[in-house]
Formats: C-alpha cells, structure tokens, sequence
C-alpha cells in the first residue's frame, strides 16, 4: 500500500452507505491500532468507546451536531477519551513507568498545572486519532473526524467515571454520491509551510 497514495485519496467523509457494515475482523483490527498508538513516555492516557448499530448511536447522532446525520448512517463511531483526573492518571499510569519517565512528567508536564497536564494528555489523544485517520483508509475504511459534538452530551450519555470524551470519528463505507470525495471535490491544503 503507497501511503503518500492513500493520503492523496483519504478525505472527511461527508455522506455514508447506510446499509454497509464493518465486520468483526475489522473492529478487532482497529482495536489493536488503537493500542499500538503511540504516547509521549507511552503514558496511554486515553480510551476508547466502539460504538455500533443501536440505540446509542442513535441517541449521539442526536446530540452531533453538524455531524448527526454522518453518525446516524456510518457503521460505527469512535469516541476518544482521556483520564478525567489528573490524581487518577498519576495513580494508574505515572506510577508504572520507568523511573525516567516518571522524572520527565514530574519536570515538564506536572510543574505546569492541571489544566496543562490535561492538554497534554488530549494531545496524545490525538496521537491515537491521527493513527486512525491514516490506517483505515489503508483497510478501506472511510472516516469522519468529528469535533463538531456535544461533548457534554456525549459525556453524560456514556457515563464513564473516569474518562471524559475529547473528540469522536465515525467510520464506514462513502455514499458513491458523497461530493467531497477527491474525485469529485479535489483536496485543498497549502503550499507555503516549509520554511
Ligand atoms: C480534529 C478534527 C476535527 C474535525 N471535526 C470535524 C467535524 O466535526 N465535522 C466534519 O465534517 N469535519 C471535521 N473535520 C474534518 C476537517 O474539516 C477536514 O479534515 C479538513 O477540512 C481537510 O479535509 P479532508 O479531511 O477531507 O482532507 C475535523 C478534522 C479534524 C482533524
């Protein structure tokens, strides 16, 4: 697989097949390549919830926003997730670490506060999204990174005492007819960023 190719024909998928599915071999695919992303000292602050068919997807779709009816039809959603408390982080996965790692978060990430340290580990998180955004097309899955959510909403729908959502992705097969597919809509991104 040309990844540059992949990249060249990926794109945020604005229209899905409703009728297509993923099969349990893809799902448990995409489990793994969410565990295999990688973190700054591997400190995995995240989770993730799968969601497929059923009542709460639809109960999101009704909660997304822009995206209701992208979560509505795609076969399943991705909610990404970090560690609601930084004392909970701390306990259940600083302390693991090599001593080494643990001295690099007590130094540059701890000393800046709470609400850095949440930062930082939302930014991990999104490590994991990237992951995703980049491998399933690879599998010939179309995706839909998805900021545009109530996040309150979806927080207090799935209810996990100690993780808070950050972000979403739905995933699935592209209507034919989806418009901003590069065949149809070509990719627009700037030029000017190297320096
Ligand atoms: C973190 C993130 C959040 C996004 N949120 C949404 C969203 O809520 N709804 C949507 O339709 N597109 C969303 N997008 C898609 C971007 O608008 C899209 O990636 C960008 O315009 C480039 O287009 P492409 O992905 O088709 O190449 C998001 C993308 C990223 C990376």
């Amino acid at each position: 697989m040309n990844i540059l190719k992949t990249l060249q024909e990926r794109y945020t998928t604005k229209l899905y097949d409703p009728t297509h599915r993923l099969s349990k071999e893809e799902i448990e695919q995409i489990k793994e390549l969410l565990r295999l992303s990688p973190s700054s000292i591997n400190s995995q602050p995240w989770a993730f919830d799968i969601i497929s068919e059923g009542k709460l997807k639809a109960h999101l779709s009704e909660h997304s926003m822009n995206n209701k009816e992208r979560v509505r039809t795609a076969s399943h959603i991705i909610v990404i997730h970090v560690y609601r408390s930084v004392k909970t982080f701390e306990e259940e996965r600083i302390s693991t670490l090599a001593e080494g790692a643990q001295a690099f978060y007590r130094a540059k990430v701890a000393t800046r506060g709470e609400d850095a340290v949440q930062g930082w580990m939302e930014r991990q998180a999104y490590i994991a999204l990237g992951v995703l955004l980049t491998a399933l097309p690879t599998m010939g899955i179309d995706t839909t990174p998805m900021e545009g959510i109530d996040l309150q909403a979806y927080d207090s729908i799935l209810g996990h005492a100690k993780y808070r959502p950050i972000v979403a992705v739905a995933l699935g097969r592209r209507d034919p007819k989806d418009e901003t597919q590069p065949t149809l809509t070509p990719k627009s991104r700037r030029t000017d960023i190297f320096l």
